[in-house]
């Protein structure tokens, strides 16, 4: 079966209140993370979330985890234009990387959610358990999840009280929160050491932060302004994804997307919210050549003709920002 998630997405978008968000700031280093007062960070709650990730029985079918599209290997993106979920449904788009997600201000590509808790429950009740005939409904998940001494009394330490459809999004997040990239090359780098970027990759920088202009969007130590903007990815697709239009209804935010980390992105292939590029390369080309032509694109993008040698150190660049964490498999009860 393929059915299109954006569609799911979409709906699960106009239920939230359509409202055009300040201006953020990019962020210029780890700061202390923001964390709702209702649900404040316990180590009780980041190891039972950290088990929940990864655990199947989360799904509907008991098919897919987090970690079956967020897989740590893959920067925790999964290597697929299409990812697919619980009962073989596909999503229209590709998987972002959940590294610093505790840092953004508007989650999915459109910016449709505007908490990390209501963000995971949309995934886990749109994505895992997705309503149809005959499927576990969210309410089934918890009781089997309930089922399990070890989750019960996991929750109970965590909230006082056994899972519920509440604390469930409230644990995720609460390990979601954890994953800060913040021991990288790139880090120590931004802190003045020099060395941590090779020759090429640092020439690379310079044009990146220079004539490439790159910087404009992708900036601060997460390498996003987590802004949304069009670059015309998708704008030739017979029914072209609306993206940050059906948020605001602003028609200059139709095919706007918001700026990706460029963290990972060496290993997070393939490229753009529908996943339509396959390598860095051709992605590199697509934005160094002024993004993709369209009524809404971005008047920042401009093309900058770039050398065969300034186009490797660009790419080398790129290929530096690897973060430097892995993330073990918890034992899961
Ligand atoms: C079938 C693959 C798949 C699975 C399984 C999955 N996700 Fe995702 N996730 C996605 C896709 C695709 C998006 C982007 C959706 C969009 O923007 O429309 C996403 C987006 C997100 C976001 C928003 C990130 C951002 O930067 O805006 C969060 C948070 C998230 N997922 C957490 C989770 C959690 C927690 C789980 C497990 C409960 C999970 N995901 C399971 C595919 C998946
Ligand atoms: C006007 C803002 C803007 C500028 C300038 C810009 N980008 Fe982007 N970039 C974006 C947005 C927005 C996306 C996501 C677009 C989408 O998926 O539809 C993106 C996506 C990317 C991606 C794909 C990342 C992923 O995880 O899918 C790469 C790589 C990238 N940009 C590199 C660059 C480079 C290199 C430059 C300079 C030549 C650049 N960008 C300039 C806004 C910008």
């Amino acid at each position: 079966m393929r059915t299109s998630l954006v569609a799911i997405l979409f709906a699960f978008a106009f239920t939230m209140a359509a409202e055009e968000p300040a201006r953020w700031p990019a962020l210029r280093r780890y700061e202390p993370m923001a964390v709702p007062a209702d649900n404040p960070l316990t180590r009780a709650k980041v190891e039972l979330g950290k088990q929940l990730f990864f655990d199947k029985r989360l799904s509907g079918d008991s098919s897919t985890a987090c970690t079956s599209c967020h897989r740590p290997a893959n920067g925790l993106t999964d290597g697929r234009k299409n990812p697919v979920g619980s009962y073989g449904i596909a999503s229209g788009r590709a998987c972002p990387t959940l590294w610093n997600v505790g840092y953004q201000q508007a989650f999915f590509w459109e910016g449709s959610a505007t908490s990390l808790e209501q963000a995971v429950s949309g995934v886990w009740t749109y994505i895992l358990v997705p309503k149809g005939p005959g499927r576990a409904t969210p309410e089934d998940v918890i009781a089997r999840l309930n089922a399990i001494d070890g989750y019960r009394a996991a929750f109970q330490a965590a909230f006082g009280e056994p899972a519920t459809l509440t604390n469930l999004p409230r644990a995720l997040a609460s390990f979601l929160r954890t994953l800060v990239a913040d021991r990288s090359a790139w880090v120590r780098f931004q802190d003045g050491d020099r060395a941590a970027l090779s020759p090429q990759a640092r020439r690379g920088f310079a044009l990146f932060d220079g004539k490439a202009r790159c910087t404009q969007c992708h900036n601060g130590v997460l390498l996003t302004d987590l802004q949304f903007h069009n670059v015309g990815i998708g704008s030739q697709a017979a029914k072209p994804d609306p993206g940050r239009f059906a948020i605001t209804g602003v028609e200059a935010n139709r095919g706007a997307f918001k700026t990706p980390t460029l963290l990972n992105v060496g290993r997070s292939a393939p490229y753009f919210h529908d996943g339509s590029v396959a390598t860095l390369e051709e992605a590199v080309d697509v934005m160094a050549g002024g993004g993709l032509r369209n009524p809404h694109l971005d008047a920042a993008l401009k093309p900058v003709a770039l050398t065969l040698a300034e186009r490797s150190d660009l790419l080398a660049f790129l290929r530096a920002l690897d973060v430097d964490a892995e993330i073990s498999q918890p034992e899961l009860p």
